[in-house]
């Protein structure tokens, strides 16, 4: 029988941080999630300390935290040379007024300085915003400006995407170049700021069907669920070398980049530049890479690519990850046949804080699913009443509240923040889903117009609010439309004002000013000009939904 007409993959062989799921999931209390973390021996709680100095007075500190690989350039830094660069980071901060409770937004590359700089934010009890490296101006203003942030650590390329005359709150732009080349007068000192679980920590800006991207606030308390899931799901031991692709100004690149890996004292990779598969492979052959967590569109990309994976040693490789959008089972029998290894969807959200719906390396997969709830978390499939469906029925994917990650706010948006909640005693996802009778969950497709192109969540209304600031543009319609490589690719139906005629050049004039003012991967791939849009009749509003359908139906 070939490997595509199974259904089902059973576990991996081998030992496995969380053995017996079942009977786990029947005892497991968050409380449990806290055992071995100092504040649950000390009562002192700052997420960044657990994550790194933790580490350096348990006895760690020679161990290396971080390998980055950046073209010929390795740099390793062991956890207490990230623990004395972070303590250097705080001092900077704390010399330039920053108090507890600020917003300091982190701007950078990639780089090891990226994830230093967020972590010495949270460490002096400031709340990091870490800011996705292409963004461009408007993108930068609109988020910094929601929660009036006072500084910004960037480099000085990037600075130039700084619009800072338009961030009144922006006291201050530190260079992280600076910030390296000055070490006179650091002490020994740890700067510290011990905080309540409910403080927050950081920000992460995300975007839905409506408005602009929201501000998604995650306090201390975050801490035992990341924990918890990195130590079971991304299985760390303790000579893995973990590696998770996403940049930090993605929720999974600072939870499951940056948090998870180190609150397990994981060795991680910090991989600076673009996606080239020889690249890909060469690092994970090189740095022996052994956990690798990573996205559905990189993986189809690299399945495209044939037979570049055979020149490259990759046997390293024991446990792959994959999140963010749906990860479809050609691409689980790739990575079974080439490399001998499954790969383990798990499902969650910035809104979540954490896994929520995981793959766990000792338990079957059914590929196509998202896997099953992790302990503590209790999954529902509500109808429109919010009453729970017959099994293998679709319906809205919501969580029990509470658990440790759930986010503690909308930042200044209580109505936001309450439209999660509007089943009592539940989290509404947005997304539509079935659970099979062994507790399988399968995505279906979102609830809302909220676009999902290689795995980032992009909001409609943002790219249509730039668009139509575009002199030809009268109105815009955007949705995701369906792709192979990406899941979906952004679309943009546009009307031309009076006195502008399509051309070539016109729209790809459109296409560079929204990547020029927001960010490339929001820039419409496709661009459509209609005579008029699909509107409801009584508020005018542009009806996506009939969008995507006649794209659909078009596409046959
Ligand atoms: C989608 C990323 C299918 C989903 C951590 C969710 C997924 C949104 C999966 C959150 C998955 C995430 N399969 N879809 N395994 N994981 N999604 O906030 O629509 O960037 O609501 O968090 O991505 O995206 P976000």
């Amino acid at each position: 029988m070939s490997l595509s007409q199974l259904e089902i993959i059973e576990p991996v062989s081998g030992e496995h941080n969380l053995p017996n799921y079942p009977e786990v999931r029947r005892h497991f209390d968050w409380e449990d999630a806290k055992i071995g973390l100092s504040f649950n021996e000390t009562g002192k709680l700052n997420i960044a300390y657990e994550t790194i100095d933790r580490h350096v007075h348990d006895g760690h500190g020679d161990k290396t935290a971080l390998h980055y690989v950046n073209g010929d350039e390795r740099i390793s830094y062991t956890f207490k040379e990230v623990k004395e660069k972070t303590d250097h980071y705080a001092r900077v901060l704390k010399e330039n007024g920053v108090v507890k409770g600020d917003r300091v937004f982190v701007f950078l590359p990639k780089t090891p300085e990226c994830y230093i700089a967020i972590l010495s934010v949270i460490k002096i009890g400031a709340i990091a915003g870490p800011l996705f490296e292409a963004f461009m101006e408007d993108a930068v203003r609109d988020r910094m400006n929601d929660c009036n942030a006072s500084l910004l650590i960037t480099d000085k390329d990037m600075v130039e995407r700084v619009p800072k005359e338009d961030i009144p709150s922006l006291e201050t732009i530190l260079f992280a170049e600076d910030i390296e080349a000055e070490t006179d007068g650091d002490t020994v000192e740890e700067y510290v700021e011990w905080m309540d679980p409910e403080d927050g920590m950081l920000i992460h800006y995300t975007s839905g069907s409506t408005g602009k991207p929201k501000g998604v606030l995650h306090a201390h308390r975050v801490v035992s669920h990341q924990y918890q899931s990195g130590k079971w799901v991304l299985d760390i031991k303790d000579d893995d070398v973990y590696w998770c692709t996403s940049h930090p100004g993605w929720v999974t690149g600072s939870v499951y980049g940056l948090f998870a890996p180190w609150l397990n004292r994981a060795t991680i990779v910090i991989q600076g530049g673009r996606f080239k598969a020889e690249h890909w492979y060469k690092l994970i052959a090189e740095l022996k890479v052994s956990i690798w967590y990573s996205a559905p569109t990189a993986f189809r990309m690299l399945l495209s690519q044939g037979d570049v994976l055979k020149d490259y040693d990759l046997s390293s490789l024991r446990h792959i990850l994959s999140v963010g959008e749906p990860l479809n089972p050609e691409v689980i029998y790739w990575a079974w046949e080439e490399l001998g290894v499954r790969i383990h969807d798990t499902w969650w959200m910035t809104e979540t804080g954490a896994h929520l719906v995981v793959n766990l390396p000792g338990e079957k997969i059914k590929p196509g699913s998202m896997g099953r709830p992790f302990p503590g978390v209790e999954v529902g499939i509500l109808d429109e009443a919010g009453e729970i469906v017959k099994r293998g029925t679709t319906g809205q994917l919501a969580v029990r509240t509470p658990w440790p990650g759930l986010m503690k706010e909308i930042w200044g948006n209580k109505d936001k923040f309450d439209s999660y909640f509007k089943y009592e005693g539940w989290y509404l996802s947005g997304d539509l889903a079935y659970q099979d009778e062994e507790d399988y969950v399968f995505f279906q497709s979102r609830d809302d117009d909220m676009i999902n192109s290689s795995g980032e969540r992009i909001g409609p209304f943002e790219v249509e609010s730039k668009l139509i600031e575009h002199e030809a543009i009268q109105e815009a319609g955007v949705i995701g439309k369906p792709d192979k490589v990406r899941g979906e690719i952004v679309k943009a139906f546009i009307v031309l004002r009076e006195g502008f005629e399509q051309s070539p050049e016109l729209l790809q004039e459109i296409r560079v000013f929204v990547r020029n003012n927001l960010a490339a991967h929001v820039a419409p791939k496709e661009i459509e000009v209609m005579e008029e849009l699909p509107k409801t009749t009584i508020s005018g509003k542009i009806l996506r939904r009939e969008l995507k359908k006649w794209e659909i139906e078009k596409a046959g």
